[in-house]
C-alpha cells in the first residue's frame, strides 16, 4: 500500500515509525514531516491544512491510505474532500470533527445527551457575559469557541481575572473574531485530569490504554500550561475499573451513538479529557486526534499492527480486531526550546541524538535540517521516548539520552513519571 500521512510532529514522527514497520507498507509519503519522519518515507512540501494539495498528491501517487495526525485538516474536512475523491482517509468527517472544532457545538451535543460535564451558559454578548460573571462570583472557567491552540481557557480565580478573559476574548478578539463571537463560561471542576483515547469505527469503540501527560512547563506541575512535557503509558492505578466502565456507559457510548443518531459516525480517534471528580467522571473537553506527547508513550508499546487497526475503523470492523499491548513502561521526555512556551529561540543548533539503544526512540517535533545541520525550529523540540521493565527503569534510560543530547539552553522537565511512581508506591504499600 501507499500510504500518506499528514501532520509533522512528535505524534507524526511515532506514527510513522509504527506504520513504517506494517506488513501493509510499501511507500510511506509524510506531508510535511520532519527531519525524523525523513528517515522513514519520503517527506512531501505540502502543508497539513492544504487539503486540495494533498487531495491532488494523493490522487497523483496512487494514495490507498491516509492518516491524518493533528486537528487542523480534520476540522477543516479533509475526510469528506478525500472521500469525495474516492480516496481512503482515517479520521473523523467534518461534522464529526466539530467535537473539537467547536466547543460550543461540543457543549450542546453534550447537554443533548445528558453526558456529564459542567454546568455551563452561552454567550454572545460581553455585557450579558459580565453581568452573569457577577451573579455566579468566581472561580468559575471562561471558553472561547474555536480551535485556539489551548489557549482559549482560562480558569479564573478570581472576578477580575474572569471579566478579563470575557474582554480578551469578546472584545479584544485575541483569538480571532469566530473564535470570540460565542463563549462559554461554566462550573470549576475538581479532581484528577485524565486523557483517555478511543479507537472509533463509527459504531465500535475500543479504549486505548492509558497515558498520563504533564502538561505545566516546570518540575512539580508548577508553570504555564503547555501541549505537554512528557507522558507515560500504562498508568496503572489510574483509571479504577468502576471509573473506566463509567467512562464507557456514561461518556462513550453515548457520544458513539448520538453521532450516529446525527448521521456523523465517528472514525478514527477520540481522545476524551477527563475530570474525575465525586460525582464519576466528567467531559472537560473532546480532541479529534491522538494527544502530543501521549501518543508517542503509546505507539511504542502497540503491538498491533498500526495500519489494520485503521483498516478496521474504516471498515466498521474494530470489533473483530484484538489490540495488543507490549507490558513494558513507555516514558517520553519533551525537549524543549528557551523560552517555551512563550517566545522561544528558535535555529539552535543540536547533536547527539544518534544512540544505539533498540528501546530508545528520539522523536522529532520542532525541529529542522539546515545546512546539513539539525536545528530547534519549535517550541517543542523533541520527544526522547524509552521503554523499560517498569516506570523506573523507563525514566533512567530516558533521562540518560536527554543528558547526553547537546541542545544549549534546552529545557525539560526532570519529575516526568514521577506521580506514577508515587502511585505505584501507594498501591504497593
Ligand atoms: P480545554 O481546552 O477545554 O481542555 O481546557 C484546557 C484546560 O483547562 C483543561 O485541560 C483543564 O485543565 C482546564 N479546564 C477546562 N475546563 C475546566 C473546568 N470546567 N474545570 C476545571 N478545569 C477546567
Ligand atoms: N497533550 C495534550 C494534547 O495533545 O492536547
Amino acid at each position: 500500500m501507499n500510504i500518506l500521512l499528514v501532520g509533522n510532529g512528535g505524534r507524526e514522527h511515532a506514527l510513522a515509525w509504527k506504520i513504517a514497520q506494517s506488513p501493509h507498507c510499501d511507500t510511506l509519503y509524510i506531508a510535511p514531516g520532519n527531519p525524523g519522519t525523513a528517515q522513514l518515507g519520503h517527506n512531501v512540501a505540502i502543508a497539513a491544512d492544504d487539503i486540495a494539495g494533498l487531495c491532488s498528491f494523493a490522487q497523483s501517487n496512487a494514495i490507498d491510505l491516509t492518516i491524518v495526525g493533528p486537528e487542523i485538516p480534520l476540522v477543516a474536512g479533509i475526510v469528506d474532500t478525500f472521500a469525495k475523491a474516492g480516496l481512503r482517509c482515517w479520521g473523523p468527517s467534518k461534522a464529526a470533527a466539530e467535537l473539537e472544532g467547536s466547543k460550543v457545538a461540543m457543549k450542546e451535543f453534550l447537554r443533548r445527551y445528558n453526558i456529564p460535564t459542567a454546568p455551563f451558559k452561552i454567550f454572545r454578548d460581553a455585557d450579558a457575559a459580565h453581568t452573569y460573571l457577577e451573579e455566579v462570583g468566581a472561580p468559575i472557567v471562561i471558553k472561547c469557541d474555536g480551535l485556539a491552540a489551548g489557549k482559549g481557557v482560562t480558569v479564573a480565580q478570581d472576578l477580575d481575572t474572569a471579566h478579563a478573559a470575557v474582554d480578551r476574548m469578546m472584545v479584544a478578539c485575541e483569538f480571532g473574531a469566530e473564535a470570540g463571537r460565542h463563549i462559554i463560561i461554566e462550573e470549576v471542576l475538581r479532581g484528577e485530569e485524565i486523557s483517555v483515547f478511543a479507537l472509533c469505527d463509527g459504531h465500535n469503540a475500543v479504549i486505548l490504554d492509558p497515558a498520563q501527560d504533564h502538561k505545566q512547563a516546570y518540575d512539580g506541575d508548577q508553570g504555564p500550561n503547555t501541549g505537554g512535557m512528557g507522558a507515560f503509558s500504562p498508568a496503572p492505578g489510574l483509571l479504577t475499573d468502576t471509573a473506566e466502565d463509567d467512562i464507557v456507559r456514561r461518556i462513550l457510548l453515548p457520544t458513539m451513538s448520538g453521532l450516529v443518531k446525527e448521521g456523523r459516525p465517528y472514525v478514527g480517534i477520540l481522545y476524551m479529557g477527563l475530570m474525575l471528580t465525586d460525582a464519576g467522571p466528567k467531559v472537560v473537553e473532546y480532541n479529534v486526534r491522538f494527544g502530543d506527547p501521549e501518543c508517542q508513550a503509546l505507539i511504542p508499546r502497540l503491538q498491533t499492527d498500526l495500519v489494520d487497526l485503521c483498516l478496521a475503523c474504516l471498515e466498521g470492523r474494530l470489533d473483530t480486531i484484538d489490540i495488543d499491548w507490549d507490558p513494558r513502561c513507555c516514558l517520553t521526555v519533551t525537549l524543549a526550546a528557551p523560552g517555551y512556551p512563550g517566545d522561544y529561540r528558535k535555529d539552535i543548533p543540536i547533536s547527539g541524538v544518534e544512540h544505539s539503544d533498540d528501546d530508545v526512540m528520539i522523536f522529532h517535533a520542532g525541529t529542522r535540517v539546515t545546512e546539513g545541520i539539525l536545528c530547534s525550529s519549535g517550541g517543542r523540540v523533541l520527544n526522547v521516548t524509552a521503554l523499560g521493565t517498569d516506570i523506573d527503569d523507563a525514566r533512567e534510560k530516558a533521562y540518560r539520552i536527554c543528558d547526553a543530547i547537546d541542545f544549549p539552553d534546552v529545557h525539560y522537565r526532570r519529575d516526568i513519571g514521577r506521580r506514577q511512581q508515587a502511585r505505584s508506591t501507594a498501591n504497593n504499600a
